[in-house]
């Protein structure tokens, strides 16, 4: 009979390991501290000129630098690809992979040989590269609430990143958009703070992995910090993009801060602040934003890379106003053209003693420490594209997870008289003017910037193509004509392509050519299945009466077969809205 004491002795050896198991789990899985790599990173500090480490801070755009050779002459620390910032050969791997290489080249013929970070915004799969998979927009994902999904579609987009060599995505975007005639709510997971904390600190996951120094791993970038989905309608030129958000800061924190607090916790590498203002402050400008809560109160130990061209916005005069940025917090700057002035103007602010030369060192050592954490400093890694990870580039298997994503974002909104599931063996007519265009259904952020309708990559399955997969007997046409005698008529309609800038409306109506289609196939007399492409809730009070059954996609990507997954009944749709959809009504404007 053993004794009590015994017992216990058990039990605290049983304990120890359970306690000892569980936290090898989960240390194994959250990332180091950065600022555990201070020790490898003091050191090469110490020996940088003030070139050197200005440099690190610079961040211009590929299409701007004449000659790579800049790369080297102005010691620059990273290069981006903005939104239509191609290779000049054109949008295939192979292009893009040797762009990187061009430039990565360049950056080890310097003194210190410090790999340049080039980044990209593959929001949602490498989408600016031909043959990509591409996932559902960050709205979809978000109608998932799918978390491990979301991780996964980040991971596998984190590997075709790196199968160009680059190493940096500027995404996951965690607004929370609150009024969707912004044009960016389709960049948001959700209009719920909770959703976006949850689904922001999985990509971060995903992106980066349990260690950034991983091959497949590539460094998450959190924006845009803070409020950019807040602001009220009207304070911007185009009405919401880039205007001002008028709140507390205690409202600031409960809606808008949600996704920081995540990501941060999720070990995010970088943080981009927003164009937009807070109470008529520029985030860009902002010490109270960026330094002392970010920083300071919330312990962000990566660094801080700006917006597109964000520092012009501060004041007219531009050295004044990269001297209030930096001298805020920013660590790195996005200035897609003028970099050189940004370094001779930066070198001149320190060297007057405008920006102390311990903002500076705080900044090259934020930027260090990532690229240390990513194995950027070790010289016996190459940092050169490994091709090899090419071979599942665009892979049946990417594209499957991206099928699952697409099944599982959709929203079934309307199913009168269970017209869905659809037969495979029913005459189908096809109608609309997004059924068989793979631009109208990835939208956005793909191949181009702002996103163009049309046959814009390869690999890729529009509806019409999916339909014809599933059922034997098929017709089409865009106007919906002609759909007498079919069984039923399935109408694809919604937004066409837009991203920032271009995408805020006074109001959500569905354009003129979809209502017709629904109404043309409405009057051949056969049950009417609509299909909605928008990067946010619509307004179909003109159609909703005359659909049977209606479905939305939201931004699907190239994996079209997810929604007939969905509409032949292979998968039953349990998607759910991540935006308050009556919320329009607010507006003036609803279902
Ligand atoms: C853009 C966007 C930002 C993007 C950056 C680089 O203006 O606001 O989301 O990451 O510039 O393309």
């Amino acid at each position: 009979m053993m004794h009590l004491r015994g017992w216990l002795l058990v039990a605290g050896v049983l304990s120890g390991i359970l306690f000892f198991g569980w936290h090898a789990t989960h240390a194994a899985s959250s990332p180091k501290p950065l600022s555990s790599f201070d020790p490898q990173v003091k050191p090469i500090l110490a020996q940088m000129t003030l070139d050197e480490k200005i440099g690190q801070m610079t961040q211009p755009d590929q299409e701007n630098i004449a000659d790579p050779a800049d790369v080297a002459t102005y010691y620059l620390g990273s290069v981006l690809s903005g939104g239509s910032s191609d290779p000049k050969e054109g949008n295939s791997l192979e292009a893009w992979t040797n762009l990187y290489d061009r430039m990565q080249k360049q950056s080890l013929k310097t003194r210190l040989k410090i790999p340049i970070l080039y980044g990209v915004d593959a929001v949602h799969g490498h989408n600016n590269v031909l043959g990509a998979v591409i996932f559902p927009h960050n709205i979809g994902m978000g109608a998932t609430r799918n978390a491990a999904l979301v991780e996964k579609a980040a991971r596998i987009t984190a590997e075709e990143i790196r199968a160009t060599g680059i190493q940096w995505t500027f995404a996951p975007g965690v607004m929370v958009p609150q009024d969707v005639r912004w044009g960016r709510t389709y960049e948001g997971f959700s209009d719920h703070p909770e959703l976006v904390r949850e689904l922001g600190a999985a990509a971060v996951r995903g992106f980066q992995g349990s260690d950034l120094s991983n091959p497949l791993s590539v460094l998450a970038c959190a924006k845009h910090y803070v409020g950019d989905g807040g602001t009220t309608f009207g304070s911007a030129k185009t009405g919401l993009d880039q205007g001002d958000t008028r709140v507390g800061e205690a409202t600031l924190r409960r809606i808008h801060m949600q996704g920081y607090l995540s990501a941060i916790k999720a070990g995010v590498g970088t943080i981009m602040p927003s164009y937009s203002s807070w109470n008529g402050v520029k985030c860009s400008a902002s010490k109270r934003l960026l330094t002392e809560i970010l920083k300071q109160e919330l312990g962000f130990q990566g660094f801080l890379i700006s917006d597109y061209d964000a520092i012009d916005q501060i004041t007219p005069n531009f050295k004044e106003g990269i001297g209030i940025s930096i001298n805020a917090g920013m660590d790195m700057v996005m200035v897609p053209r003028k970099y050189k002035q940004f370094i001779a103007n930066l070198k001149g602010l320190v060297q007057e003693g405008a920006v102390p030369m311990s903002r500076i060192d705080d900044a090259v050592t934020r930027i260090l420490r990532v690229k240390a954490a990513m194995g950027l400093l070790d010289p016996n890694r190459s940092q050169l594209a490994d091709r090899n990870l090419q071979r599942t580039f665009g892979s049946a298997e990417h594209r499957a997870v991206a099928r699952q994503a697409v099944r599982e974002s959709l929203v079934l909104l309307k199913n009168q008289g269970k017209v869905l599931p659809l037969k495979r063996s029913a005459r189908v007519f096809v109608a609309g003017k997004s059924a068989d265009d793979l631009g109208n259904q990835c939208g956005g952020w793909t191949i181009d910037w702002q996103g163009k309708s049309g046959n814009i990559t390869s690999g890729g399955t529009t509806l019409l193509a999916a339909i014809r997969k599933n059922a034997a007997n098929v017709g089409f046409s865009a106007d919906g004509k002609g759909a007498e005698g079919a069984a039923v008529g399935v109408v694809v309609i919604g937004e066409k392509p837009y991203a920032e800038m271009m995408g805020d409306r006074k109001e959500l109506s569905l354009a003129p050519e979809d209502i017709a289609a629904v109404e043309n196939v409405k009057a051949a007399g056969i049950p009417v299945v609509v299909v909605l492409y928008s990067g946010r809730p619509m307004t179909l009070n003109p159609i909703f009466g005359k659909a049977d059954a209606i479905v939305a996609a939201w931004l699907p990507g190239t994996e079209g077969e997810g929604i007939t997954d969905v509409l032949f009944g292979a998968y039953k749709p349990k998607g759910r809205l991540s935006y308050n959809w009556e919320k329009q009504f607010a507006f003036g404007f609803g279902m």
